[in-house]
């Protein structure tokens, strides 16, 4: 039989504080839509990268302005990583062919390592984005092969020396893959492809090696999930990496959306990428609630809201699983009002941080493990 316990008024306090503390803990607790809908200061005095700090960086893409203000400081307690959103891409860190502009990339990396940040190049050879210029003759005419690929050898080496040491990783080629369904379709037809063929691919890999042997250098890309097309990716850079071409990590760039991709094809990309011997980052995320270009409803409604949730949920998940391949996550710039997915007439909510800044649902979801 059970003996009875005696009451007294201690342990009536006891209680009472006890279910005090527990309801409020329930009803503030760490997560939840309370505290993202709120002022979500209080929690954000931890970063992502805070939470992140046993797995991997976590970055975001910005501005030379970026880390001014109210936004700066935000910046600083989330991320521990920045990528430059355009000015280091061909066009504006070398926008003709004795000129390189170099103050806004300088500002970035400069704020980053005084703030103890890592800095990932991108991009050093990309179809677009690139100046007119670098293919073109004085008359106008498209320069040969042997003049391109000397233009090109001067762009990278030029950049990647300037910021050695300092910058860590370089996206060197971005989305040299065709989107094309036929498997047989490989190369996209830039002016790259058009003038020199193939070679451009591994000069630039080997000129960027050149130029700072122990930076990490990037195979980019979207669509990387998309089975053709990541087995397209995954046999060019095979073949690269048997020549002894010197990759060493590929970005998916996860511009994705609330449906896509499933989570079996996210883990059969990370899983096919790194049975390379290649290291993987998340280059450029960002997570749409819409989900095809025809789709536009403009609302945040609760389902996309639910949906986002639970798709951050997941490919975190899937990172935090595969932490021993995955050496970053970048995110596409800070907020949903900053996003260069979402327009007036196209809103799209794709990120962790809402038009003022405060962390959303789907923050907790991710932070939260
Ligand atoms: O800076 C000018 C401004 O002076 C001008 O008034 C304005 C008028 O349109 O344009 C501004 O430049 C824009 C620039 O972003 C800075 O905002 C360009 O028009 C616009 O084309 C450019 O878009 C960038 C896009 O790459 C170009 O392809 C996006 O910001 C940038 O987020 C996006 O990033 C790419 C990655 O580099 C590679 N992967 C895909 C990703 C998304 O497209």
């Amino acid at each position: 039989m059970k003996k009875k316990l005696p009451i007294t008024r201690t342990s009536i306090t006891f209680i009472s504080v006890f279910i005090m503390a527990t309801a409020i803990t329930l009803l503030c607790g760490s997560r939840g839509a309370g505290i993202s809908g709120n002022a979500g200061e209080a929690d954000s005095l931890k970063g992502l990268k805070d939470y992140y700090r046993n797995y991997f960086p976590i970055g975001v893409s910005v501005a030379p302005n970026s880390l001014e203000g109210a936004q700066g400081e935000m910046i600083k307690r989330q991320f521990n990583s920045l990528t430059a959103e355009n000015v280091m891409k061909p066009a504006l860190i070398h926008p003709e062919e004795k000129m390189y502009s170099w103050d806004n990339a300088d500002k970035i990396v400069n704020l980053a390592l005084a703030n103890g940040m890592k800095v990932r190049g991108h991009t050093l050879c990309w179809h677009s984005q690139t100046g007119a210029w670098m293919f073109r003759d004085s008359r106008g005419n498209t320069v040969t092969k042997e003049v391109a690929l000397a233009r090109l050898k001067d762009h990278i080496t030029t950049v990647v020396s300037r910021y050695k040491g300092k910058v860590y990783a370089w996206d060197v080629l971005n989305e040299a893959v065709v989107d094309d369904t036929d498997p047989a379709k490989v190369f996209r037809e830039s002016q790259w492809y058009k003038i020199c063929g193939e070679e451009y691919i591994s000069k630039a890999f080997q000129w960027a090696h050149e130029a700072d042997t122990g930076a990490v250098l990037f195979y980019n890309d979207y669509n990387t999930e998309n089975p053709v097309k990541r087995d397209k990716i995954h046999n060019l850079l095979r073949k690269l990496l048997a020549q002894g071409v010197p990759i060493t990590a590929v970005g998916l760039q996860g511009h994705w959306n609330i449906n896509d991709p499933s989570e079996q094809n996210l883990r059969d990309a990370i899983d096919k990428f790194s049975s390379l011997g290649l290291k993987v980052q998340v280059t450029e995320l960002d997570v749409s609630v819409l989900s095809s270009r025809t789709d536009t409803v403009k609302t945040y409604t609760p389902e996309r809201e639910k949906k986002q949730m639970d798709f951050y949920k997941m490919i975190f998940k899937v990172f935090r699983e595969k932490k021993d391949v995955i050496t970053g996550v970048t995110f596409w710039n800070v907020s949903d009002g900053r996003s260069w997915i979402d327009r007036p007439n196209r809103r799209a909510y794709p990120l962790l941080f809402d038009y003022d800044l405060k962390p959303k649902k789907a923050f907790w979801e991710v932070v939260n493990f």
